[in-house]
């Protein structure tokens, strides 16, 4: 594999193996290059997994303010309908291997995981976060929808209900709260963070790793009625169709010029005051 300028990898013993996102100073955002190297990763990764080479996965975040704070707003800006929708089939090519790696994978959240972030985690197997972890769905206020699998993944996790209003209020909620909803297995002290999920991942290892593989290849057939990659698809071109909007133009402006968002305002209700 050509030089990873985003990623980080560590190989512990029992295979098993810390996929780091390393983009600090964008708080690990998601760029086209960093979902690139990440998809060649894990399309790598898939094969070992298959072998036994590697049993357990990890991802988290390099630094220490962000798991991952979303798809990178700058390069998303000037995007077209069709590059965004691209830019989401990209974004779903590795959350589908995270998702369907024939391994365990585990999302270790410290830090910001808003938008893809968050989404990065529900694609993984289950999330074990630091007491310092914020997860949120915050692309409502940025005038898009999720494009990453929230409208598909996020109410496996914390069921319909709560998946909409998450998504509809682009709230932030921190790992107490993560953690009463369902949506994190465990929240661990800092300090102790990185020790207590290698020793998760280290347990699972020790396992027979047939019987575990084979455990998480029934239980995501299972959860599928209809067909993952049809929702997958149709939320990449909804999430493209919003690009090129008045709201989707001025929430990301916003952001990078560091301003509060002026969306359309709601129309007036016709005929009769309410
Ligand atoms: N895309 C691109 N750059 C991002 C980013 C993103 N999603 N999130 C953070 N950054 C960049 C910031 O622009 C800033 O860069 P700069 O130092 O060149 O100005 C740097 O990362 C640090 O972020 P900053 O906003 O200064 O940190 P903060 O601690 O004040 O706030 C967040 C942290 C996560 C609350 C804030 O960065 C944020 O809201 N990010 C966007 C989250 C989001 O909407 N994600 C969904 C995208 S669809």
């Amino acid at each position: 594999m050509s030089t990873l300028h985003n990623l980080r990898i560590e190989k512990h013993p029992l295979g098993v193996f810390v996929l780091e996102i390393h983009r600090p100073a964008a708080l690990n955002a998601l760029n086209t290059e960093t979902l690139k190297e990440l998809k060649a990763t894990l399309e790598e990764w898939t094969a070992l997994a298959t072998q036994g080479v590697i049993r357990v996965i990890v991802l988290t975040g390099g630094g220490d303010k962000a798991f991952i704070a979303g798809a990178d707003i700058s390069e998303m800006k000037d995007k077209s309908s069709m590059e965004a929708t691209l830019f989401a089939q990209l974004g779903h090519d590795v959350t589908k291997l995270l998702e369907l790696m024939p391994c365990p994978t585990i999302a270790a959240v410290h830090g910001f995981a808003l938008g893809g972030g968050t989404e990065f985690a529900i694609s993984c197997d289950f999330i074990i976060a630091s007491d310092k972890a914020v997860f949120g769905q915050p692309e409502v206020g940025l005038g898009i929808i999720p494009g990453f699998g929230a409208t598909v993944r996020l109410s496996k996790f914390v069921g319909m209900p709560r998946a909409k209003e998450l998504i509809f209020t682009g709230a932030r909620i921190k790992s107490e709260e993560a953690l009463r909803i369902g949506l994190v297995n465990k929240v661990v002290p800092s300090a102790e963070f990185k020790n207590s999920f290698l020793a998760l991942a280290t347990t699972i290892a020790g396992n027979s790793s047939s019987a575990v593989n084979v455990s998480k290849h029934l239980m995501n057939e299972f959860s599928e009625t209809v067909g993952r990659d049809y929702k997958l698809d149709s939320e990449a071109q909804e999430f493209g169709s919003l690009f090129g909007s008045h709201d989707q133009r001025e929430g990301m402006t916003a952001f990078v010029e560091k301003r509060k968002a002026q969306f359309k305002s709601a129309a007036e209700p016709k005929g009769e005051k309410l």
